[in-house]
């Protein structure tokens, strides 16, 4: 039987790596994985900071009683190439930075003698691989980066199984399905699996797949054949309800049981058509964000916790129902979380714009073998990305990826990023960044103008980003402006009818080289921050797809943060059926869905472009002069008094001649309708209003103190393969939770009890926003967390180690 053990704890670890380190002399800094070659700060740094040849030591003993063993060690990432080293001789070399690497020790182990392992990580941007040669926009950055594990196996062992769960052709959930369809659906699924064996023993496979812990149904099999099993009764793997199963499959040598395998798989159809993408037989407009696996500080040196919560955050925060892996593999621990979620993944080999030489586009092939057998059997991943991201065509290297992928996994699409229109297209789906949308010209591209072919399907991979960077910080014009651009991409999608979805750039700003970003090595392209604080941005998406109310208003009501004074509308980000808007609590108007002007989406943010209502029926005009006075009032509170549209200026001309009114009529009425200013007390209240309830509400009046509140993404903690990380999200707001955009401070971390800070020890915040990670110790106990602003009251944040 196997055995796994976890080695994160307890390396040595050296930036330097030299032929002394490889022998074992010296002493050196002790860490635990996953490690960061080396700690960046929050912005201002440069890549150059990385480079460097890294070491990685640990002793394991080897027991005599492991004689006829076999030893195999799993690296799951190393930035950027690893060497593993064994009593110093070399036992592998793995050119990528992003697949795992597993290398058989036996042959260089002798049972009864400690085993020195040194891991040589190499993080020089140099190196002749994948996705290096020339420009690359996000950091690479150094150290063994992932967990790492021993497995120790018998002579013959299951090498690899291969799930491949189907389901009967006439399973079909409704159109707009509800989370009652995909529950209530029942089905005889059929499991088909590719067993690999390593070693001469094993006569039988034994194979029984479980729901939870009960067995459903079992069989026997001759290994080196496809083995299948029926699955009466099954469950949809589906986003609105991911039933997940697990198949045991056991390798016995007649009465011996050798090996004990247990995969993880769920049952779903996920068909690329040309009109669009079709999920358990309905379709499915994909919505996603595009993802990188970084982090401040501590790059891409994040556990499994944080790992997972970046999946939560994009599903129930953001509201998204697929993510990108952008521009490579990512985490099991965050793939695991998306099949538990439903959350469809797009995954990809490493790379970025540029294709190297005959050994660099060798591992490009390898890359896409690798990816696809490590991730096949996450019921989360439907697509395949087989090309560098955004790379020239290349027939000959993407017949290979293509084939590579097609070999490894039959049973999904392959598509891969361009930037360039009609390009060679080997893929099932053409996917492509569309980043027409400027603002002005339409949200995107239609099919035809992009695809050399319409009867395949089509899928936007990236668009926004660079195309409109936005800090949380900027002003809200701006930030505004940047929330409704994705909200316009997404209703053009969703108007085409022929497109699968987009992915919009990207779902967290980034660290990034010195070619990309504001000066400052970020790239403030996100929906959410660094620390993975929503933008207004983010409401867009979250209005689409939470089930909780959502209600986000895109302005503070302060007329200084706009040129001229002028506003512009406002917009409503919700899910609620209407809005309801209120000054000093006078209901001026309830704005529904028939104020969105995005009318292919089913949650568009609406338009408050009525700051009236029907107060001036106290004036006593006559029907059409309210009428005229109305726009013309709205109209200048929000646009200015400048440039006024022809239908504006008829309005006000006819108010002239046929009521007599004059210019300081129409400045006393703006004064008390609109001007508001000197008004004592004046606050705004918007209510999302779901089934005839208000849900949510926001609250803007003129407030100057801040308050702090501070969110832990869990507050029980406790190491199990490797140390746990809690990330502490602050907030900085007025009295009614209003995000305060303008405030930068650094708060105060005091923590007593057994967790110490990972990264910074202190929190950063820019825009109102920020956190700070703070990580286990190995000892358990309470822990009380302070953080404090000189100018705000302390907040106190109780967690357990347990
Ligand atoms: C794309 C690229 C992404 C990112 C984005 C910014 O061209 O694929 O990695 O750089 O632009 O908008």
């Amino acid at each position: 039987m196997t055995t796994r053990i976890p080695l994160n704890f307890g390396w040595e670890f050296t930036s330097s790596f030299d032929e002394s380190f490889l022998a074992g002399k010296g002493s050196f800094d002790p860490v635990d994985l996953p490690h960061c070659g080396v700690a960046t700060p929050f912005h201002y740094f440069s890549e150059e900071i990385y480079q460097m040849r890294a070491g990685y030591r640990r002793t394991i003993p080897v027991p005599e009683a492991l004689a006829g063993k076999r030893l195999l060690l799993t690296v799951g990432g190393a930035a950027q190439r690893v060497t593993v080293w064994v009593n110093g001789e070399k036992a592998a070399v793995h050119a990528c930075g992003y697949t795992a690497l597993t290398v058989e020790l036996t042959p260089f182990v002798t049972p009864g003698r400690d085993l020195l392992l040194v891991l040589e990580v190499d993080s020089r941007e140099n190196l002749d691989q994948p996705p290096f040669g020339y420009v690359v926009d996000y950091l690479t950055y150094a150290g063994l980066y992932r967990e790492v594990t021993l497995e120790v196996r018998e002579e013959s062992f299951l090498a690899d199984v291969f799930v491949m769960p189907a389901l009967p052709e006439d399973v079909a959930l409704p159109e707009n399905a509800a989370m009652e369809d995909a529950a209530g659906t029942r089905f005889t699924g059929r499991v088909t699996c590719r067993v690999t064996c390593d070693g001469n023993k094993g006569t039988l496979l034994r194979q029984r797949v479980l729901d939870q812990e009960t067995v459903i149904v079992e069989g026997e099999f001759a290994p080196g054949k496809e083995t299948s099993l029926s699955v009466p009764e099954a469950k949809l793997w589906d986003p609105l309800s991911p039933a997940l199963y697990t198949l045991e499959t056991e390798l016995w040598d007649g009465n011996t049981l050798l090996d004990r395998n247990r995969t993880r798989f769920g049952f779903r159809r996920a068909v690329f058509q040309k009109d669009g993408f079709f999920l358990n037989g309905r379709r499915f407009l994909l919505r996603g964000l595009n993802r990188h696996q970084s982090w401040p500080y501590v790059g891409y040196a994040m556990p499994a916790s944080q790992q997972r919560l970046d999946a939560d955050i994009l599903k129930m925060e953001l509201g998204v129902n697929a993510v990108r892996t952008s521009h490579y593999p990512q985490s099991h621990a965050f793939i695991d979380r998306c099949d538990e979620l439903g959350l469809l993944v797009f995954t990809e080999i490493p790379g970025w714009q540029h294709i190297g030489g005959a050994e660099w586009q060798a591992q490009a092939v390898r890359n896409t073998e690798d990816m696809v057998r490590q991730y096949r059997n996450h019921p989360s991943i439907i697509l395949w990305g087989v090309r560098i991201n955004e790379s020239e065509d290349d027939d000959a290297l993407y017949e290979k990826t293509n084939a590579a992928a097609r070999r490894e996994d039959p049973t999904r699409a392959t598509g891969g990023v361009r930037k360039h229109k009609k390009g060679a297209f080997q893929e099932d789906v053409y996917t492509y960044n569309d980043f027409s949308h400027d603002g002005k010209a339409p949200g995107c591209e239609p099919k035809k103008a992009v695809t050399p072919d319409m009867n395949r399907a089509y899928l936007i991979s990236e668009f926004n980003g660079h195309m409109f960077p936005t800090k949380s910080w900027d002003d809200e014009a701006h930030r505004l402006e940047h929330a409704l651009r994705h909200a316009r991409v997404l209703n053009s999608v969703a108007a085409a009818g022929d497109i699968a979805g987009c992915f919009g750039w990207c779902a967290f700003d980034y660290n990034t080289h010195k070619d990309f970003g504001a000066g400052d090595h970020i790239c403030y392209h996100g929906v959410a921050d660094m620390f993975r604080n929503s933008k207004l941005a983010g409401a867009v998406y979250a209005s689409q797809g939470s089930e909780k109310p959502v209600l986000a208003i895109s302005s503070a009501m302060n007329i200084g943060d706009h040129p001229e004074g002028i506003t512009g509308t406002v917009y409503a980000f919700t899910n609620a059926d209407e809005v309801r808007f209120y000054k000093n609590d006078t209901l001026i108007r309830t704005f529904t869905r028939a104020d969105s002007p995005f009318h292919a989406l089913p949650h568009g943010p609406i338009a408050i472009h009525d700051l009236i209502g029907d107060q001036l029926k106290e004036e006593g005009f006559a029907p059409r002069q309210e009428r005229y006075v109305k726009s013309l009032l709205n109209y200048t509170a929000l646009h200015g008094f400048k440039n006024l549209p022809f239908k504006i200026l008829f309005r006000a001309a006819w108010l002239m001649l046929r009521y007599r009114m004059t210019f300081d009529d129409a400045y006393a009425l703006f004064g008390k309708y609109c001007g508001n200013w000197g008004t004592a007390g004046l606050r705004y209240r918007f209510e999302a209003v779901r089934d005839g309830k208000a849900v949510k509400c926001v609250t803007v009046e003129p407030l100057a103190e801040p308050h702090l509140t501070v969110t832990p993404d869990r507050t029980d903690l406790s190491e199990g393969e490797t140390f746990e990380v809690v990330s502490l999200r602050a907030r900085v707001t007025d009295k009614n939770g209003n995000t305060l955009p303008y405030y930068n401070g650094e708060a105060e971390v005091t923590v007593s009890g057994p967790l110490v800070p990972y990264g910074n020890r202190r929190c950063l915040i820019r825009g109102g926003t920020g956190g700070v990670y703070l990580r286990t110790t190995g000892q358990t106990g309470p822990v009380q967390v302070t953080l404090s602003l000189p100018d705000a009251d302390a907040v106190q944040v109780d967690l357990t180690v347990r």
